[in-house]
């Protein structure tokens, strides 16, 4: 038994190759006809406390609802998680919907933490790994939006994949399909996948849970112009941006934007020389999509992805749903 945690940076600001990847991925985006920073670039230290304040948000539903579902199926969950399996948290932020299931008797041999913000993934882990100083845990900095990297050495049985919160909502069903596949390639038959999904509702209920009466969602919004400032050395002000959130049911997802209040110019350097983006009053960033499916749509994602033996459980309200599938077998 081990009181250390092993941590695999793979995602890291300070290597030169992955900075200036990182810098142009963030330059594209602005620069676009419209503009959009991905909402990866949320989670700098402040950015992912703020996402944890948000889940205590009286109306951001989505994580005390996945909890309660938890509660109350946890035997149901336990049994498809099975014994001595490795669970692999997938957008660990603080570990803590993971340090619940293992408070609550659900208990892996392994824990593989995997999250983009490195320096909060690794306080977030030791401090579980002082709780629960039986399990192995090893911590994977990654951005795993183009491709998840997992440690060789990570056995391949009974890879239990945990993607909860409804974070796979960022991608765009096309997107989230072609992740889920990806995921089943990562597993045997011995494996799953525990997923949260956010489900489609009344339109007032989603559109507070994303525009709070206290502005932490603003401020969560609005932080990522701070995070960028940083990154690519610009000149934003925060000040000149408005947070915008709105369901769009057309698309059935939640929009995030920044919008400018008034003419805005920023600028920043790149390995060219320097880039500008004029903005005028009222343009706008897109920052975040929140995909929102309905029971039946995201049970046909799993499928048409490569999974069956699938089940659901969903609170009394039916916001929120929690999916556990295993990977097809294939004939060989
Ligand atoms: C972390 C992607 C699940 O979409 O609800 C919360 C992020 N953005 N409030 C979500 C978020 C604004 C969150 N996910």
């Amino acid at each position: 038994m081990s009181r250390q945690i092993r941590l695999l940076q793979l995602l890291d600001w300070d290597s030169p190759h992955q900075n200036a990847s990182l810098r142009q991925e963030l330059t594209a985006g602005l620069l676009q006809p419209k503009a959009r920073i991905a909402p990866k670039f949320f989670y700098d230290s402040l950015g992912s406390r703020l996402f944890e304040a948000i889940t205590e948000l009286p109306e951001y539903y989505p994580t005390r609802t996945e909890g309660a579902i938890f509660i109350e199926h946890m035997p149901a969950i336990r049994q498809a998680l099975g014994e001595d399996f490795t669970l692999v948290d997938l957008g660990c932020g603080n570990c803590g919907k993971a340090g619940r299931l293992f408070h609550a008797g659900t208990l892996p041999a392994r824990y593989v933490a995997v999250d983009i913000s490195v320096d909060f993934l690794r306080e977030s882990l030791q401090h579980l790994k002082r709780e629960l100083p039986e399990i192995e845990m090893i911590g994977v900095g990654t951005d795993f939006t183009h491709e998840l990297q997992l440690p060789d050495d990570l056995p391949l049985e009974r890879r239990m994949f945990f993607y909860p919160g409804s974070s796979i909502g960022n991608f765009s069903p096309a997107e989230a399909g072609r992740f889920l596949r990806q995921l089943t390639g990562r597993m045997d038959a011995s494996g799953g996948l525990l997923i949260g999904i956010d489900l489609i509702k009344d339109t007032a209920l989603l559109n507070a849970a994303y525009d709070d009466e206290l502005g932490v969602t603003a401020a969560f919004n609005r932080n990522l112009l701070r995070h960028v400032n940083t990154r690519l050395d610009a000149d934003f002000s925060i000040g000149d941006w408005r947070h915008v959130a709105f369901f769009n049911a057309a698309e059935a997802r939640i929009e995030m934007h920044l919008e400018a209040r008034r003419a805005v110019d920023a600028s920043w350097p790149d390995d060219t020389g320097h880039c500008h983006r004029h903005f005028t009053a009222g343009e706008r960033i897109h920052t975040e999509n929140s995909y929102k499916y309905s029971p039946d749509s995201f049970r046909e994602l799993l499928r048409d992805a490569g999974f069956s033996d699938i089940r659901m459980w969903t609170d009394p309200r039916a916001w929120f749903a929690l999916f556990f599938a295993r990977q097809t077998p294939t004939l060989t």
